[in-house]
C-alpha cells in the first residue's frame, strides 16, 4: 500500500518527546529516566489507581478544572485520598507544561493507592498513594484525520461496570485499540447489547438524518467525559435538537454524522463505521460546526 494513502497513514500519530524529559513523581520534577515506581506499586499489581488526561493548547490547559473534579470524584469512589488540592495540582500541572515546553499536547495525572506487600484488601491507611505526571507534545487542532474523517471499527465492550471511574485498568480499551489498529484505522466503538455504549478512548456521538444530536446518557456505563459536556453545551447554545439516550450501532451507521470526542482528539469526524460510509462517508457540517465551535473555546481557556 502507499504510505502516502489509505487509511494506515491515520495510525501515523507523532507524539512528541522533549529531550530532556521533565517527570513529577511524588513531591520532585525529575529527568525520565530517573523516575522510578517500585514493583509492589499497587497500580502495577493490581491497576488500583486512577488517572487524568488534560490537553494543552497554545500552552494552556483545556478545560482543566472539569478534569481535576473528575479525578477527585474518581479517587474518592475508590476510597483514595486525593494527594493535591485542585489549586495544587494546577500548579503542578503547569509547571510541567513550562519545564517540557509543551505548546500542543496532554498532560496525563495518575494516582495509585501507593506501595505496599501484595495483599489484595487496602494497604495501611498512612500508605502515602504514588503521584506520577508526564506530558506529550500532540498535534490535536491540525491533525490531519479531522479533515477526512477517522474510519472506526466496532467491538463488545468486555469491561466492568463502573466505567464511569477513569480507572487505570484499560485491558479491554487497549484489546480493543489493537483491534482498530490491526484493521488500520484509530478508533474503536464498544458496544453492549447491540448498543453503543463510547469509544476506546473518547465518548460517541451521532447525528440523525433528522438532524438530532444523540450521545448515550451518563450512566457507570460509561465515562462522563469532559469534551462530551462541553460539546452538549455548545450544541445547547445553538439549539440543536439533543437526544441522550442509547443508539445502537445499526443507527450509528445509518446515521448523517458521527463523531467522537476526547481531550486528545476534541471533536473528530468519523467517516466510516466497519467499512460502512457514514452519511457521504466525510465530516458532516454540523460536526465540523461543533469541532469548530469547541475549538474556540478551547482557545480561550
Ligand atoms: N480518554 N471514554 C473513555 C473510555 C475515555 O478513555 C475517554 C478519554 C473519554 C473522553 O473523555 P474526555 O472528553 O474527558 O477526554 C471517553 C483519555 C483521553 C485517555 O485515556 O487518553
Amino acid at each position: 500500500m502507499n504510505p502516502a494513502s489509505g487509511p494506515q497513514t491515520v495510525l501515523i500519530e507523532v507524539i512528541d518527546v522533549p529531550s530532556p524529559r521533565i517527570v513529577y513523581l511524588n513531591g520532585a520534577f525529575l529527568p525520565f529516566e530517573e523516575a522510578r515506581v517500585p514493583i509492589m506499586d499497587r497500580g502495577f499489581l493490581f491497576a488500583d489507581g486512577i488517572y487524568e488526561v488534560s490537553a494543552v493548547l497554545d500552552g494552556k490547559l483545556v478545560d482543566n478544572a472539569a478534569h481535576l473534579a473528575r479525578l477527585d470524584r474518581s479517587l474518592a469512589e475508590i476510597g483514595i485520598r486525593n494527594p493535591h488540592t485542585l489549586a495544587e495540582w494546577e500548579k503542578l500541572e503547569t509547571e510541567l507544561v513550562a519545564r517540557n515546553g509543551v505548546s500542543e499536547g496532554l498532560v496525563y495525572m495518575q494516582v495509585t493507592r501507593g506501595v505496599a506487600e501484595r495483599d489484595f484488601a487496602f494497604p495501611p491507611a498512612d500508605t502515602p498513594p504514588t503521584v506520577m505526571m508526564f506530558t506529550q507534545g500532540k498535534t490535536i487542532v491540525a491533525n490531519p484525520l479531522a479533515e477526512r474523517g477517522a474510519a472506526i471499527v466496532t467491538v463488545e465492550d468486555i469491561r466492568w461496570k463502573r466505567r464511569d471511574i477513569k480507572s487505570v485498568a484499560l485491558l479491554a480499551q487497549v484489546l480493543a485499540k489493537q483491534v482498530a489498529a490491526a484493521a488500520g484505522v484509530a478508533e474503536a466503538w464498544m458496544h453492549e447489547d447491540g448498543l453503543v455504549t463510547e469509544g476506546s478512548s473518547s465518548t460517541a456521538f451521532i447525528v440523525t438524518k433528522e438532524r438530532v444530536l444523540v450521545t448515550r446518557p451518563l450512566s457507570t456505563a460509561l465515562l462522563p467525559g469532559i469534551t462530551r459536556a462541553a460539546v452538549l453545551r455548545l450544541a445547547a447554545e445553538e439549539d440543536l435538537r439533543i437526544e441522550e439516550r442509547p443508539f445502537s450501532v445499526a443507527e450509528a451507521k445509518d446515521a448523517a454524522e458521527a463523531f467522537y470526542t476526547s481531550a486528545s482528539a476534541f471533536v473528530m469526524p468519523v467517516s466510516t463505521i466497519d467499512g460502512h460510509k457514514v452519511g457521504e462517508g466525510r465530516p458532516g457540517p454540523l460536526t465540523l460546526r461543533l469541532r469548530a465551535l469547541y475549538l474556540d473555546i478551547a482557545r480561550g481557556g
